[in-house]
């Protein structure tokens, strides 16, 4: 049996609370640990982008810790220890909560699998042991679900929430299995009065459920959504679009496809080699940990920066 964890970045006992807690409620009579967070009820400081979370990876000073110490570690042990992981939040502005993109910021270059593996393997072969490792349960094969709650009557206003969520599945390496946005949560008082939606929670547990019984990885990890998407990664359909090109490129995945029309009916392609650089799967995430190590992380210095940076330094303040 697993363990189930649900975050929700929704009211106390609102709509995405309740949905949540529906799925762990199912999840633990068919014999899962379960267990419920509210991440907006924790310390969580915004992250200041000194990226001293991925330089102590890469140099092996540490393994990616924050200099905040809040209450992150409550998260990251949350997230480690589960096999199963479900987030969920209201949609403000079309798109996830911020406190939702701020733990997708804390959670995100620090916990990046590809980031992790290397620095394991070189530490291990190095004869490092214990604390010095990174935490051997990053790797792990891990399932998610993604639950969105929107208020407005119309599904175009939660436009940007499904993509964002990807997020903080895509630097750990979960394996998103179903995603869901409910909209027109303000016509009817909370879920529980709305029959339909409780029940596509029902099935989004069977799917969790169903996924952890799986024999082997293929099983575990396949897509169960509802939707299949034009995406063969994500199985979401949020493209950018290339004026005057038959190019299109996956926004959740990175990557790139075709587009061809025939009898009026759009038809998405996407090769093997595009796919298995998907930044959702290993390959994508190891070519943006080379591409941070040989560049970002090897920069180039300017001369003269601080004299050049002078006439900047008081523009606007008062
Ligand atoms: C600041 C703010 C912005 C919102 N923006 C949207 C929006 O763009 N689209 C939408 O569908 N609902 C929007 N809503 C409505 C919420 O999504 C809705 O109240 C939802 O039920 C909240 O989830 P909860 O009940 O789990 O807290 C917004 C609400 C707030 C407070």
């Amino acid at each position: 049996m697993g363990k189930v964890v649900g975050f929700s970045w929704g009211r106390k006992m609102s709509n995405t609370d309740v949905m949540i807690k529906d799925i762990l409620l199912k999840c633990e009579a068919a014999g899962h640990e379960i267990a419920f967070i509210r991440p907006d009820d924790l310390e969580i400081k915004p992250c200041t982008g000194c990226c001293a979370c991925v330089g102590g990876i890469m140099s092996g000073r540490n393994n990616g810790s924050c200099i905040f110490k809040d209450d992150l570690h409550i998260l990251e042990e949350a997230w480690y220890s589960a096999d199963a992981v479900i987030v969920g939040s209201p949609v403000y502005e079309t798109s996830p909560s911020g406190t939702f993109k701020n733990f997708c910021d804390r959670m995100g270059p620090s916990h990046d699998v590809s980031f992790l593996k290397e620095a394991y393997d070189e530490r291990k072969a190095a004869g490092k042991t214990g604390a010095e490792l990174p935490d051997e349960r990053a790797f792990k094969t891990r399932i998610g679900c993604i639950l969105g709650v929107g208020g407005a009557m119309t599904k175009n206003w939660t436009v940007m929430t499904k993509p964002i969520m990807y997020e903080c599945m895509m630097s750990s390496g979960v394996n998103v299995i179903d995603a869901h946005v409910y909209y027109g949560a303000m016509e009817v008082e909370h879920v529980l009065g709305n029959p339909k939606q409780m029940e596509r929670m029902g099935r989004m547990a069977d799917n969790i459920i169903a996924a952890l019984a799986a024999e082997d990885e293929a099983e575990k990890t396949k897509w169960r959504g509802e939707e299949e998407g034009a995406c063969p990664v994500c199985h979401q359909s949020v493209f950018e679009v290339f004026p005057g090109s038959d190019k299109v490129e996956c926004c959740i995945c990175g990557i790139e496809g075709k587009i061809e029309i025939t009898d009026g009916k759009a038809c998405y392609t996407f090769s093997e080699k595009e796919q298995n650089r998907s930044r959702m799967r290993y390959g994508g995430k190891l070519e943006h940990s080379n591409e941070i190590k040989h560049g970002a992380m090897t920069q180039r210095r300017v001369e003269n920066l601080k004299e050049l940076k002078e006439k900047y330094l008081h523009v606007g303040e008062r």
